[in-house]
């Protein structure tokens, strides 16, 4: 089987590309290398994995490909805040573009949502049911893209499901656009007291990178390519002061954090409710003491 992973040379498309290719699929990527990471494209390079270097709203050779996986977009909330119109322009014309042509060509679609959808949750843990109502022009582009292929599965029978990730972690985040996790880690392994924004009560629902590679194998070998919705999170939720805790105690590192301002766009809480992923594919996610430790592994041996 043939797959096309849009941003693949990005954080979350290139770890699922090379599960995927040790898992005995082909895997091909394209990226317009504007996010991309040296240390993806090392990966990459040493998986023997094609790497296309082209815009995901302009490529148009998708002939040969059974599946794409539509990871591609702009991912920072702040600088969506800053900056609307480049992320409408970049998130939601790629979709419209990769969706359009998996359309045209009777390829299947995974599209890499995000619980930005939700924006301030008023019911914990997220049903894939809550109300949406983003809180970024970020999340906006994620909900405006899942419109946008919703509306191709009615009018073109776009076959496709929508992943709506939480926060993923793993080896290879780009520094610039790192989530906590990662800039915990650098700036422990500098003896650097990790940054908190507010009060580090805030709470939020980690998800390995694997995780997501492991419930993209399974949804492709099950063929459930049918317009569903469902929330890739781990289901436990984790304050930022607790996570700060838990890999200063794997890092064997004392240092306490220091406190900066609450970032605007920052919701308070979240946690999703897997049980529509559960049901359907008997998923089990990776603890976060696990995933840490596993990600910390990787990133000392650089693979
Ligand atoms: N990282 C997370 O925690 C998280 C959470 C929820 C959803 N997501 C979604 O997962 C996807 C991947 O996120 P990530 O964390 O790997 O981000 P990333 O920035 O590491 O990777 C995105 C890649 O897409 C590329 N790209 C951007 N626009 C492009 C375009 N028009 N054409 C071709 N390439 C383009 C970038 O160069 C980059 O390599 C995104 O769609 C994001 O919205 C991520």
């Amino acid at each position: 089987m043939r797959i096309l992973i849009t941003g693949g040379a990005g954080f979350i498309g290139h770890n699922v590309a090379l599960y995927l290719k040790n898992r005995g699929f082909e895997v091909v990527v394209i990226d317009s290398f504007e996010h991309s990471s040296p240390y993806a494209l090392r990966r990459l390079n040493t998986y023997e994995i094609p790497v296309i270097n082209s815009d995901a709203r302009i490529f148009n050779s998708y002939e040969g490909f059974d599946i794409v996986i539509h990871a591609a977009a702009y991912i920072s909330v702040e600088e969506s805040i800053k900056d609307p119109v480049k992320y409408f322009e970049n998130n939601v014309v790629s979709t419209a573009r990769v969706g359009f042509e998996c359309a045209k060509r009777r390829s299947k679609l995974i599209y890499l949502s995000s619980a930005a959808v939700y924006g301030e949750p008023i019911e914990i843990p997220i049903r894939e049911d809550h109300p949406l109502n983003p809180k970024s022009p970020y999340g906006l582009s994620k909900l405006m893209s899942e419109q946008v292929l919703k509306q191709y599965a009615d009018l073109y029978e776009l076959k496709h499901i929508v992943l709506r990730l939480f926060n993923v972690y793993g080896p290879g985040q780009n520094p610039a656009y790192a989530g906590v996790i990662n800039s915990f880690i650098n700036r422990l392994k500098e003896n650097k007291p990790p940054i908190i924004y507010g009060d580090g009560t805030q709470t939020r629902d980690f998800i390995y990178v694997i995780d997501v590679a492991r419930v993209v194998e399974v949804l492709i070998e099950r063929d459930l390519f049918n317009g569903e919705v469902y929330n890739v999170g781990s289901g436990e939720e984790t304050s930022i002061n607790e996570l700060a805790e838990k890999l200063m105690n794997i890092l064997n590192k004392r240092i306490k954090p220091i406190h900066a301002a609450e970032r605007p766009g920052d919701i308070k809480r979240s946690s999703a409710d897997i049980s529509k992923l559960k049901n359907a594919i008997g998923f089990t996610p990776t603890s976060l003491e696990k995933g840490l430790r596993e990600m910390l592994g990787a990133l000392i041996e650089g693979t």
